[in-house]
């Protein structure tokens, strides 16, 4: 397994597989009344730039439950390429943790981070991808459908940070995705060639469209994001008119397969990507999702840390 996780691109679809079932028997033994100490004495430096409930939480929890201990770094802490380079903040912080988790604006901030830093770097979410939401995500969708190839997977809203980290697991796994985004909110050029890369070895189907209807066709996970990431505020209203018709409610929950599952990553603004109904509703599997942002992330540590 390579030494950090900036993006799911990184992965071959074995590293993804192993990840995911060591993911699996560590919730399993959580069930059973709790995880063997296989972290102790390890710490996890976590750097934000952002804001976070999942991934700060999950990750605090998920060391502690391995017996390792972990640091929050507040925006204010440590600013990031403010107060002190990225790159010397590589350089000491690595001398004091096993680990580091950052969530970043530029994407490029965690690249360099990788590349200074004596320890394994996490990516917990850039502007370019979030690859530990990905891995959560499919862990989630095997948990629910009990396979991944051939499932088909339609995106319904901005193309910008999940979307790629959904696309490079789906082509690694043999999952079909068809993602819907306005013209101009569609993931990026070069994410989607990659993606399509993958696909040819896995046998995935891509498709990039602007229709929710087409993409939901037949469906058997939907997915959405929000419309104003963070750091996009000042687009608000702009994004609130160009993605008003990518609503996931109950009328396009519909045109999926009966069966079909509901995600998001959370945190959702209600009334806008997601009605109430269908974020509360049957077919929705959002806070288990959430939850398995743990145990995803714990199977990743154990892989980083414990060489499991
Ligand atoms: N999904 C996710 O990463 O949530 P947070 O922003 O709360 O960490
Ligand atoms: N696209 C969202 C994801 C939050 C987890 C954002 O970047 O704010």
């Amino acid at each position: 397994m390579q030494k950090n996780l900036l993006s799911l691109a990184d992965l071959s679809t074995d590293e993804l597989w192993h990840i995911l079932n060591v993911a699996q028997e560590l919730k399993d033994e959580w069930r059973e009344g709790g995880n063997q100490p296989i972290l102790m004495g390890k710490t996890l430096g976590m750097i934000f730039q952002k804001s976070s409930l999942r991934t700060r939480v999950s990750f605090e929890v998920g060391m502690l439950q391995l017996g390792g201990e972990a640091l929050y770094l507040s925006p204010n802490e440590i600013q990031l390429g403010k107060r002190e380079s990225v790159e010397d903040v590589a350089r000491v912080l690595s001398r004091y943790v096993d680990c580091i988790m950052a969530r970043v604006f530029g994407h490029q901030d965690v690249e360099t981070l990788a590349t200074h830093s004596r320890v394994p770097v996490i990516n917990g979410l850039s502007d370019y991808s979030h690859p530990c939401q990905g891995l959560a995500d499919l862990f989630t969708i095997l948990e629910k459908k009990s396979v991944l190839r051939g499932l088909k997977l339609a995106w319904v809203g901005d193309g910008n940070n999940v979307l790629p980290s959904l696309l490079f697991g789906a082509s690694k796994v043999g999952m079909d995705i068809s993602a819907a985004t306005p013209p101009g909110y569609e993931p990026p050029t070069q994410v989607v060639e990659m993606a399509f890369r993958f696909a040819e070895e896995s046998g995935s189907g891509i498709e990039i469209l602007n229709d929710p209807s087409a993409a939901v066709q037949g469906a058997d996970i939907i997915y959405t994001d929000v419309w104003t990431s963070m750091g996009q505020e000042a687009e608000k209203e702009q994004r609130r008119r160009d993605l008003a018709s990518y609503q996931i409610n109950a009328e396009l929950v519909a045109k999926a397969s009966p069966e079909a599952i509901v995600m998001h990553c959370l945190p959702a603004h209600r009334g806008e990507e997601i009605t109430d109904e269908v974020a509360d509703g049957p077919n929705s599997v959002l806070f288990d999702q959430a939850e398995n942002r743990l145990h995803a992330q714990k199977g990743l540590l154990a892989v980083l840390l414990a060489n499991k």
